[in-house]
């Protein structure tokens, strides 16, 4: 571990900001192609396609340790690393996410959003919303000197003041010439009172949250996670740098609600 180095060069930084507008253009151009009936393997090969000839790079989660598509695509009750396949299909009132994380010249970037399909009830849509404002809450807090656990804290005490749980099992992660790297973003309250945010740190923030316990399991296929009560799940993920008085947001979009660059005077 004593070979990751937490703080970016200017030069790394550089190439994150390339990385991360690579696969935020990922996400923006999928939007189009949400629709019921469409397969979550014909997502993935849209993605797929765009990334590697027009975008020039390379899909970060096809061969992952085994990952058998470009991207993950989590519908409904499952909570993240859902398989593209021919036979699921999106229909009307889905909620789905969709994870892009794509290196280009060496450097990863990694990002999520929720989709969803036609009409859905009201609890569904909330459930997302909680999802998005809880990152969103949590890159509001961003500067140098941020002890890293004042995240979670954040993350967790919204999503449970809405009556949601967050996911305890999976972590947003520091990223730069690696998918994961040190540190580990925990998205509730923990006693990691040590780790404190320094300009040039680039990580993910990730929570994911579910509408009834925050238990999960991961299914047969050895990648898909589900909530344990079947209840519906949301994620929203970005790549976030750290700058000398707030944070940057490396994977902003543009149906994102919040300015790219976030300064605290
Ligand atoms: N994109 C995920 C993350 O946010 C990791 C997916 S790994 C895969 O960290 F192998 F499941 F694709
Ligand atoms: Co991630
Ligand atoms: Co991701």
């Amino acid at each position: 571990m004593s070979n990751f180095n937490y703080i970016k060069s200017k030069y790394e930084i550089k190439k994150m900001r390339i990385a991360g507008k690579i696969a935020a253009k990922v996400l923006e151009m999928i939007s189009n192609h949400i629709r019921p009936g469409i397969s979550t393997n014909q997502l993935n090969n849209l993605c797929h396609d765009y990334i590697v000839h027009k975008q020039k790079a390379v899909c970060a989660t096809l061969n992952y340790y085994g990952f058998p598509k470009s991207i993950c695509v989590s519908i409904n009750e499952v909570v993240c690393h859902g398989i593209p396949n021919d036979k699921e299909k999106l229909k009307n009132g889905d909620i789905l996410n969709i994870d892009v994380a794509i290196i280009k010249d060496g450097f990863y970037s990694d990002t999520s959003k929720m989709f969803i399909v036609g009409r859905t009830s009201k609890i569904s849509k909330k459930l997302c919303y909680v999802a998005k404002q809880s990152l969103y809450l949590a890159i509001k807090m961003i500067k140098p000197g941020l002890k890293l656990n004042e995240l979670g804290k954040v993350i967790q005490k919204f999503v449970e003041s809405n009556n949601f749980s967050v996911v305890r099992d999976y972590c947003g992660h520091g990223i730069g010439r690696n998918f994961h790297e040190p540190p580990q973003i925990l998205h509730y309250d923990n006693e990691d009172n040590s780790s404190i945010l320094q300009p040039g740190m680039i990580f993910t923030i990730e929570p994911m949250v579910n509408i009834g316990g925050h238990n999960v399991y991961i299914t047969s296929d050895g990648w898909t996670v589900k909530t344990k009560d079947n209840s519906l799940s949301a994620q929203y993920e970005h790549t976030l740098l750290v700058t000398s008085n707030g944070c940057e947001v490396l994977t902003l979009r543009s149906d994102d609600n919040i300015p790219k660059i976030i300064s605290h005077y």
